[in-house]
């Protein structure tokens, strides 16, 4: 019998968990400098927290959700995204009543959605993302697409797009919503079964429709552009001022909806336009959401996030061919020989990682010639011999693997050269 890994999943592996350690810390330092602070919640939740915060007539809700009932016949989903949890978690830990106001938070973790797997589309995949919560300044909608932008200028993505809309508020939308049905009712026989479910629980989505994206109607439709009110206007000019103020370009696209029900105002996306990217280039996606908090019971509290994979992000960083500056090798590989030597090297390797040297022995009764070869795979930076003879003397023969140099140094003085390279 064999195993194999469920479909739209991935392994890890050492090699490339590094990839993944290095832009996790790039977001993990961004959100240190932009102030948001970690928040851990729970891989699943009560699929009624979903149903409510995502909204009822999104995909994730009716397609992708991966739902359960636990052992006493409560029904559980594996989380399908993060921004319901933390605001979850917001109210419920009356994190609104803290001083510092906004709440700025962020998260790194697994997400769960029963889509059809593709190249960048997983089941199982690793969101990153920011909420700042308990804040309708427009300022804060730049600074939260501006951390995400951060994130990957710094791993060095420089082919990027950031394309931005205006939702409006309530009121524009429900105008909106009205010349939507009035557009597409005459002929929504015509679209698909996904999109005449649309028509009336949320015609917003039919615009972002995949199957029927080249109906004639689909490019006459109206513009929400032209149905914001002036609240909603002034405050997207104002989102627009303080992006071009900080230095982030950008381009408007009235037809961006987002496939989430909670967005209002600004929604914007990021795609990655390296050639070779794939056919799915959004790397992140986010926008303000007033009205989630007290959709989840909370107090008013207006909120705006993102999240990016970071299987995409990976993707695009390999699609644009940069190199990242991994650690790479490893600084003392311990060549023993002889059974006295090797039970010596196994207190010395012992100290000598206390201190802080990453090091390595071999464990699988390699002759000298074979740890050698272990050490040159490791990419030790020092390999030291260790044989009966130099253990007689108390000395240990180190080769510097760069430079060729071989000496021999006092056994107890070893792990202090080592430190000494260490620090140079
Ligand atoms: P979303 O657009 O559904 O938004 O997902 C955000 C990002 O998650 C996408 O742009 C993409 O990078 C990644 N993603 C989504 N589904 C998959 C998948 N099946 N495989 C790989 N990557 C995927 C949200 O999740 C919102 N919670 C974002 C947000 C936070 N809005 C406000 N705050």
């Amino acid at each position: 019998m064999s195993f194999n890994i469920p479909r739209g999943t991935q392994d890890i592996l050492p090699g490339e968990s590094e990839r993944w350690q290095y832009v996790e810390q790039i977001a993990r330092d961004t959100c240190a400098a932009f102030q948001y602070k970690e928040i851990r919640t729970p891989i699943f939740e009560h699929t009624e927290l979903f149903a409510r915060g995502v909204g009822e007539s999104t995909d994730i809700v009716q397609k992708e959700m991966y739902t359960f009932e636990d052992k006493k016949g409560r029904s559980i989903t594996l989380r399908p995204e993060g921004t319901a949890s933390t605001v979850r978690s917001y109210v419920e830990n009356k994190l609104f009543a803290q001083p510092a106001q906004p709440t700025k938070l962020y998260y790194i973790g697994p997400m769960f959605r029963y889509e059809r797997p593709q190249t960048g589309r997983y089941r199982q995949f690793y969101q990153f993302g920011i909420e700042a919560i308990g804040s309708k300044d427009p300022a804060i909608d730049a600074e939260v697409i501006s951390l995400a932008m951060s994130v990957y200028e710094k791993a060095g993505l420089s082919n990027l797009k950031l394309v931005i809309n205006s939702l409006g508020d309530k009121e524009s939308r429900a105008d909106y919503r009205e010349a939507l049905v009035k557009h597409f009712e005459p002929r929504i026989d015509e679209f698909c079964h996904d999109c005449q479910t649309r028509l009336h629980q949320n015609p917003l989505r039919i615009l972002d429709c995949k199957k029927d994206r080249d109906h004639e109607l689909m490019a006459t439709a109206p513009s929400i552009q032209d149905y914001l009110n002036d609240e909603s206007r002034t405050y997207f000019e104002k989102v627009k001022q303080y992006l071009t103020d900080i230095g982030v370009e950008y381009v408007v696209d009235p037809n961006l909806v987002r496939g989430l029900d909670y967005y209002n105002h600004t929604a914007f996306e990021i795609m990655s336009n390296a050639e070779g990217f794939g056919a799915i280039t959004t790397l992140a996606g986010g926008g303000r959401y007033d009205g989630l908090v007290e959709g989840i019971g909370g107090p008013e509290s207006p909120g705006i996030g993102f999240a990016m994979s970071i299987e995409r992000f990976l993707s695009a960083i390999d699609a644009e061919g940069i190199d990242l500056p991994l650690q790479d090798g490893i600084d003392l590989y311990i060549a023993a020989l002889g059974d006295d030597a090797k039970d010596y090297a196994v207190s010395l390797l012992n100290r000598l990682r206390k201190e802080g040297i990453s090091s390595e022995m071999d464990y699988t009764g390699k002759k000298l010639k074979g740890q050698f070869k272990a050490a040159d795979r490791l990419k030790a930076k020092f390999i030291a011999v260790l044989g009966e003879d130099e253990l007689a003397q108390h000395i240990v023969n180190v080769k510097d693997t760069t430079t060729g140099e071989q000496i021999e140094v006092k056994l107890d003085e070893l792990i202090q050269m080592m430190k000494a390279h260490k620090k140079a």
